[in-house]
């Protein structure tokens, strides 16, 4: 992707955000913020009888990056297990979302990702404690 194609598709998720909803009987729903900033995000997510993502959604103020990286997040993990989502990389996120852009603002372009990790982990260890 060069600088253009990286700009458009940034946009294309920032003005047409994936998944900007509510999830209804959630097994994750976490807020995150930024120590910088007084945005909010909040993914939330529902995992089906074969273990996999069946339904997420965010909600949520945030900047353009941290909203596209949102909108972006939630396609990224559409049918993944929580165990495929605890090992998705920071690193490759900002290589998807163009490095080059988003480098200035770690903090908003991880925002989601981090913020669902980490509720998914939690989600994790609660249905571990149950076996
Ligand atoms: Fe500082 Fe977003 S938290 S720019
Ligand atoms: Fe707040 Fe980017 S400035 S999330």
């Amino acid at each position: 992707m060069d600088r253009q194609e990286a700009i458009e598709f940034l946009l294309d998720h920032y003005e047409n955000p994936r998944h900007n909803h509510v999830v209804e009987q959630p097994d994750v729903s976490l807020s995150g913020g930024n120590p910088g900033c007084a945005d909010v995000i909040t993914m939330q997510a529902r995992f089906g009888q074969d273990g996999k993502l069946e339904d997420i959604g965010w909600e949520g103020e945030g900047c353009t990056i941290s909203r596209a990286a949102a909108s972006y997040v939630t396609e990224l993990v559409e049918g993944l297990t929580p165990d495929e989502i605890e090992a998705l990389s920071f690193e490759d996120l900002m290589d998807q979302l163009g490095r080059e852009l988003v480098m200035t603002r770690p903090t908003c372009a991880t925002l989601a990702l981090g913020t669902l990790k980490k509720g998914v982990h939690e989600y994790h260890m609660r249905e571990r404690a149950k076996e």
